[in-house]
């Protein structure tokens, strides 16, 4: 998908250490390469990343997982985990993370039979809970304590088929 200014493509192995790169730069959560190697081989349609000015400005990375529906706890459903998205500062708010967040969705859907998403974010993060939120997640839920330092997460979760994604 061709915007202004930025490309979103499916991620190739040779991206991988700029991805490693930006995640290491923006976020406290990290992975060892092995994770990421995984997420690229076994979900290629959900891992993208954007392409600025000749190089990776941000990635979105996910996990098609058989679970509980966030919506009824009585039934199972395929769904697409948001396990991690990052945009490098310069290039924020440009609408890079909806777009890469759009497509990866949209990709679980049709590439995965994914019908719903979720993820995990802590809840002082506004930049982020305001994005999913546009996008049409909600909150479902807060885990105490989930991340490392201690702080709390919200997990927020959308239904896929009613989205218009
Ligand atoms: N403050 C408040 N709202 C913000 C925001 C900010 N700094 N940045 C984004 N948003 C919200 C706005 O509603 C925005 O829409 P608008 O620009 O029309 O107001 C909407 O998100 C979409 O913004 P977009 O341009 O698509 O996002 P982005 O490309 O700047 O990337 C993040 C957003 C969160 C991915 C980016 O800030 C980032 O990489 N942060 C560090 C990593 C991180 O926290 N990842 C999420 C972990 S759960």
């Amino acid at each position: 998908m061709k915007l202004e200014g930025f490309l979103i493509r499916p991620v190739r192995y040779e991206d991988l250490d700029e991805v490693i790169e930006i995640n290491l730069k923006t976020l406290p959560e990290n992975y060892s390469r092995f994770f990421y190697e995984e997420l690229y081989k076994r979900f290629p349609k959900t891992f993208l990343v954007a392409e600025v000015e000749g190089r990776i400005g941000g990635y979105v990375m996910c996990r098609i997982e058989r679970c509980l529906s966030k919506f009824s706890k009585l039934r199972f459903v395929k769904s697409c985990h948001v396990v991690s998205i990052a945009v490098l500062e310069e290039y924020r708010r440009r609408g890079i993370a909806t777009a890469m967040l759009k497509e990866a969705l949209r990709n679980s859907m049709t590439e995965y039979g994914a019908t719903e998403g979720f993820l995990e974010v802590r809840v002082t993060n506004i930049p982020a809970i305001n994005l999913y939120r546009k996008l049409g997640f909600r909150i479902v839920d807060r885990i105490r304590g989930y991340y490392l330092d201690g702080e709390d997460a919200y997990i927020m979760a959308m239904p896929l088929n009613q989205t218009g994604v």
